[in-house]
């Protein structure tokens, strides 16, 4: 089996302030990255900043700023983020670095080659804001003010001469692709829309500008720029080393396994970046996953609609691990999620604090209490404690098939699941009632102490940095940390001293 994995998130349009939406899009990469990891991956993160095009060069006119500058300043605050948010990014591309130009002229070269390029004239509307060309049906006229329907933003009149790639001959190709690889598009909704999109027609592609100079010129005629999405999507592969096709980071993983991404970009990554590939004889990546966006009331949250929740506030008043877990559990992956502050309030108090720090500190202050907070030495296990332990080995398959599937909600339904029953456990089986009974209770100690490190090795790819404290517990540091021991009903070994844990999750008063 192939065990290497190969994870992208959109490289970001640097903005002064990285939003919800942002921080969503990459925690959920994340999730994934470590959840493969931990299966015993050699996992490749990849993240950056996606840096040319007109949108960055009047941003960087508007601050009368140099472009290059200008995103030297602002990239930086997506690197930062990697750290603001516990990302385990393997590498950090921006489109602006040498490594990036050299593969896309590379791939642009061979597309000219093989006649899949050719200049013309192109006459449309043109968003600068999505960086996207649109058909006189994609787009309204709202108060005087021509808009996409799809993004809402701003269109405008583009006259000028351009290089096209040969969408249109790539049709029938795409569908067949699709066909063959039915997995390729995720969600099944998402792939339908493609599909459909596809099927009515596919028109030849603008993919040089020429009345504005930020950006990679075309080799063979540097009046033009390499337009943005072309040049973006190929940082998935300059961050392997490519052209250079025998160095080993390309070597192990191109093609991608997954590109994860918000579905207001699925047509750039299932559409044109498979054709640009196939074109040039590049196998095309294995899966692209379009999850939906956070909303700020019914709307997508962006910069230019003013309603930005700010991820860096929240991180400073709840904590980062509390987010990522609410992101991840309340918003239905693949769907549009509404986040709140009370919503999240909530999420922190009845799962983080009374459901998982609540059952991990009473088990380990009744261990030090009664076992003088080590392994007991344990009696037969009884039905019930066979039961409980084995939920693990019983669900694995299943919770490698979520892992497959990007199928996040089922994932964490099982965690919430057996907090739950692990709780519960703890209470049925009264182990303070037991103290005439020193083997019994020490077995239920032992059981409760086997579903916490179970639980936690599956709530890491969540909320890390708690996750770690917990299995600090055992001396189980990331390196150790190994998915499939969920199935082992006696990893702990008995005698093992146990570490102290402090508190994981305050609860948050409400003061009404
Ligand atoms: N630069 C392009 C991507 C190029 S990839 C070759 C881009 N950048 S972006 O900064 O606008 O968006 C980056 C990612 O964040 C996209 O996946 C986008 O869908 C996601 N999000 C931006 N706003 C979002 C929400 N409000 N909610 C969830 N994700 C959204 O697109």
């Amino acid at each position: 089996m192939n065990k290497n994995y190969y994870i992208t998130t959109p490289i970001y349009y640097p903005s002064a302030k990285p939003h919800m939406g942002h921080a969503y899009s990459s925690i959920i990469a994340d999730f994934f990255a470590r959840l493969k990891r931990i299966q015993g991956f050699n996992v490749y993160f990849l993240t950056g900043t996606d840096e040319h095009g007109q949108k960055i060069q009047r941003a960087a006119e508007e601050k009368k700023m140099d472009p290059l500058l200008f995103c030297n300043d602002i990239s930086k605050t997506f690197r930062d983020l990697s750290d603001t948010l516990n990302l385990s990014n393997n590498d950090f591309i921006r489109t602006t670095e040498s490594r990036h130009a050299k593969s896309v002229k590379n791939l642009w070269n061979i597309l000219e080659k093989k006649k899949e390029i050719y200049l013309s004239k192109y006459s449309g509307w043109y968003s600068v804001s999505d960086e996207a060309f649109y058909t006189e049906s994609e787009i309204e006229d709202l108060d005087g003010i021509k808009k996409s329907i799809s993004s809402g933003s701003k269109v405008e009149w583009v006259e000028e001469e351009s290089y096209f790639f040969k969408l249109s001959k790539w049709q029938d190709k795409l569908l067949e692709f699709y066909n063959k690889n039915p997995n390729f598009i995720l969600p099944e909704t998402r792939k339908n829309e493609v599909i459909s999109f596809v099927k009515s027609g596919l028109k030849d592609l603008s993919v040089s500008r020429k009345s504005f100079n930020w950006g990679i010129k075309v080799p063979s005629n540097k009046e033009h720029v390499i337009y943005v999405w072309l040049d973006a999507l190929t940082n998935y592969l300059s961050a392997l080393n490519y052209p250079n096709e025998s160095d080993d980071l390309y070597k192990s993983f191109w093609p991608a396994d997954l590109h994860l991404i918000g579905k207001d970009i699925l047509r750039f990554h299932a559409i044109y970046w498979p054709a640009f590939l196939l074109a040039a004889d590049i196998e095309p990546p294995k899966r692209v996953f379009g999850h939906g966006w956070i909303l700020s009331g019914d709307e997508k949250m962006s910069k230019s609609k003013g309603n930005i929740l700010d991820p860096l506030e929240i991180i400073e008043n709840y904590g980062l691990d509390p987010l990522r877990y609410y992101l991840i559990k309340e918003v239905s992956f693949g769907n549009d999620g509404n986040i709140s502050q009370e919503k999240l309030e909530s999420c922190i108090n009845s799962d983080l604090a009374n459901n998982y720090g609540n059952l991990c500190q009473r088990v380990l202050a009744f261990c030090e209490k009664n076992s003088n907070l080590e392994v007991p030495t344990i009696e037969d296990l009884t039905e019930d404690d066979k039961i409980i332990l084995n939920q693990y080995s019983k669900y694995y398959d299943n919770l490698l098939v979520y892992s497959d599937n990007q199928d996040v909600n089922s994932y964490i339904n099982f965690i919430v699941e057996q907090l739950f029953l692990a709780n519960k456990y703890f209470n049925d089986q009264e182990p303070w009632k037991k103290k005439n009974d020193k083997l019994r209770m020490n077995t239920i100690i032992y059981v409760a102490l086997e579903l916490i490190r179970k639980v936690t090795i599956l709530l890491y790819p969540i909320i890390p940095s708690s996750s770690l404290k917990v299995l600090g517990i055992f001396g189980i540091n990331e390196e150790k940390i190994n998915f499939d021991t969920i199935k082992d009903n006696n990893y702990l070994k008995k005698g093992l001293k146990l570490n102290k844990l402090d508190i994981l999750f305050k609860k948050i008063e409400k003061n009404d």
